[in-house]
């Protein structure tokens, strides 16, 4: 087979290595907005282009004749490029524009989980005025402005977290009017988040296994917002959580896949991203994203022991129940490195040099610029380096290393995957079941 890859981060680079491991894969072709040196070594060719010009994207499918395509990041997805893809014959494991509005438009998810009467959401309200919206605001108690559209992860502000006071948030919330529209206004949760990611074919839901990211730049999740510093899982379940909990959470992607098709009368197929809470009372819907999480695809990927290819032409089949999909038993721990300055004010050009790793530990390439003379970094999350072990110490001991390995001025976060931070995590939903 032939199979097109859209898109140039981490991420994609673990996408294209489970692609192109695959006896089945006998071309990859890549469409990227940047150069990412390990993917264009994995690739038959390798097109840099504008990923969201869903014209140049169909024009590329067109020369070059995939039999499927995948698209890694969700701007592409919103922009319509799977519309685009499908138009020309391409099908895809990535959802359309319309599907992926789940994603896309928060007040989108947010009101068909109302309608179809499924467990999970927030109180919420949007509007398109700040009329009433202050009073509606503190009638929350705490609570959180959404953007309605994709904003890069600075869409979503909390209070405590990112404004002091209720009238702070409504002013961030007119500008979110302005930018889109309307704006989502909604209850706060208290409690631990996890990343639930399912493979979806319209039909059928199977989860991968549970994961937590770190958002926060630095250690003890103080500091700006990023895409994410880094994320851990265990073999089994992760340890705050209770079956139960994993159950709730399955149960809500499912009823939400099921709510999709009758609402818009076509099958979401791709990857349904659970930005989930465990909370007092059970677990919660914080939002869902329409693809592979970035660094969760890391943890996911690497686990899977199913053939990459085959998932993908059940999700597009609709088999996906006649696939058995494994994951090994086992822990993985992702570190990012990151520029100086990271994400507020980023360095950028300085060259970084990987030292010697231990042996099983993978990394992944992110934003970097493979010179003559090295890697130079191009000011986001630079590597990812992921250490898989049969327990999380050792998983995060790997990861550890290889984020230590690292020269030039760059920082991570040590405390993802430790013994301590875990142990907070679980203190803290153990307090609150109480
Ligand atoms: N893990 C955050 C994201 O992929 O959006």
């Amino acid at each position: 087979m032939k199979i097109l890859l859209v898109g140039n981060g981490a991420r994609e680079h673990i996408i294209a290595e489970k692609l192109a491991e695959s006896p089945k894969c006998d071309e990859l072709i890549v469409f990227a907005s940047a150069l990412n040196p390990a993917i264009e070594n994995l690739a038959s060719t390798y097109h840099v282009g504008d990923i969201n010009d869903v014209q140049a994207v169909r024009e590329f499918a067109e020369q070059n004749k995939p039999d499927f395509a995948i698209i890694g990041p969700e701007n592409p997805i919103a922009a319509g490029v799977v519309d685009e893809l499908e138009a020309a014959g391409v099908p895809c494991a990535s959802p359309t524009k319309k599907l992926g509005q789940l994603e896309s438009s928060k007040a989108f998810t947010r009101n068909l989980l109302d309608k179809y009467h499924i467990p999970g959401n927030p109180y919420f309200r949007t509007f398109e005025s700040d009329e009433g919206m202050l009073e509606y605001a503190k009638s929350l108690g705490e609570f959180v402005v959404k953007a309605d559209g994709l904003h890069g992860g600075k869409g979503v502000l909390v209070q405590g977290d990112h404004f002091k006071e209720a009238e702070e948030g409504v002013e961030a919330a007119k500008k979110f009017i302005e930018s889109d529209g309307y704006v989502v206004i909604e209850e706060k949760f208290i409690g631990q988040e996890f990343s639930l990611m399912s493979f979806v074919d319209g039909e059928h839901v199977v989860d991968m296994p549970p994961i937590q990211d770190h958002k926060r730049a630095f250690v003890g999740d103080t500091g700006p917002n990023t895409g994410g510093m880094g994320s851990y899982n265990y073999a089994e379940n992760l340890p705050f959580l209770t079956k139960q909990d994993l159950k709730e959470a399955h149960e809500i992607t499912v009823k939400t896949a099921a709510a999709l098709k009758e609402e818009l009368g076509a099958p979401f197929k791709g990857i349904m991203y659970g930005g989930f809470i465990a909370v007092k009372g059970g677990v919660r819907l914080i939002e869902y994203n329409a693809r592979f999480g970035d660094p969760e695809a890391m943890n996911a990927l690497s686990l899977l022991e199913t053939d990459f290819v085959d998932v993908c032409t059940a999700t597009i089949d609709g088999t996906l129940d006649q696939l058995d999909i494994r994951f090994s038993k086992k822990a993985a721990v992702c570190k990012y490195v990151v520029p100086e300055g990271y994400p507020t004010n980023s360095r950028k050009g300085d060259k970084i040099e990987i030292g010697e790793l231990p042996e099983g530990l993978r990394y992944y390439l992110a934003s970097v610029d493979q010179r003559e003379d090295g890697l130079y970094m191009l000011g986001s999350r630079a590597i990812a380096f992921v250490g898989i072990a049969d327990n999380i110490d050792e998983a995060e001991q790997l990861a550890q290393k290889g984020v230590e390995s690292v020269s030039g001025p760059v920082f991570y976060r040590e405390d993802i995957g430790t013994a301590e931070l875990i142990q907070s995590r679980i203190d803290m939903m153990k307090s609150l079941r109480e």
